[in-house]
């Protein structure tokens, strides 16, 4: 999915914009995810260097929506960098909490201890979860996604952006310790492994990162 396939008023739709060899900002400030999207880019050639290296500060997600985050992010980086940045905004999507915590998924990892700065909890997250499951009996639906929203941003303001998703089911309690975020309560369909225990390789073969990075790259490079 491009922004540039929505074709407002009829028009035809614009080319989609080619990114040149050179450096690419990764416009987030999770570990994690830089990780994994440095990971994702090595067979292509970019030299990526993430928000953290160049000292960008980290933005305000207040956007409502997992494309409007991920925009913000790229574009803010795009601009402050000069140069152009892919963001990523990602989140769990759990059906019978109506799709919550969806874009909050890290704000349901905010913890503010008594004492000492606030930080994020991924268990106390995941527990929220479950406890907000047990509320609604034994027999809830624990069908959950995965969504990735890529954004890809230019220093004059143009936007690229694809969208990934990957479907699973819950299990509790969490398992293995190779991921990150809520990667130990995610099951993804048809597997036996939670993608906690799973080898990275094989995550990011079939992660919703993996899905939204297949469209980015056959449209972009
Ligand atoms: P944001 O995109 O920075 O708002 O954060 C989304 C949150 O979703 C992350 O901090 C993770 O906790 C969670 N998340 C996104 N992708 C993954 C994943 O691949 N595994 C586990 N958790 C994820």
């Amino acid at each position: 999915m491009s922004g540039e396939d929505e074709g407002i008023g009829g028009d035809a739709p614009q080319a989609i914009r080619k990114l040149e060899p050179g450096k690419l900002v990764i416009a987030s400030h999770n570990e994690g995810k830089v990780r994994e999207i440095r990971e994702l880019l090595k067979p292509y050639g970019v030299e990526a260097v993430s928000a953290a290296e160049l000292d960008l500060p980290v933005p305000v997600e207040n956007g409502t929506t997992f494309y409007a985050n991920a925009e913000l992010k790229a574009i803010q980086a795009a601009d402050l960098s000069g140069l152009p940045a892919l963001s990523d905004d990602s989140g769990l999507c759990v059906e019978a909490l109506g799709n919550a915590p969806g874009v909050y998924t890290a704000d349901w990892a905010e913890r503010q201890p008594l004492e000492g700065p606030p930080g994020r909890d991924w268990y106390l997250a995941m527990g929220k979860v479950e406890g907000k499951l047990a509320e609604q009996g034994p027999d809830v639906s624990r069908s959950a996604h995965f969504v990735c929203t890529l954004a890809l941003a230019w220093p004059d303001g143009h936007v690229e952006w694809f969208e990934g998703k990957v479907e699973g089911t819950l299990v509790w309690p969490p398992r293995g310790k190779k991921g990150f975020g809520y990667d130990p309560v995610f099951q993804p369909l048809g597997e036996n492994e939670t993608f906690g225990e799973m080898d990275p390789a094989r995550k990011h073969g079939m992660s919703h990162r993996a899905d939204a990075f297949a469209q980015l790259v056959k449209a972009v490079f």
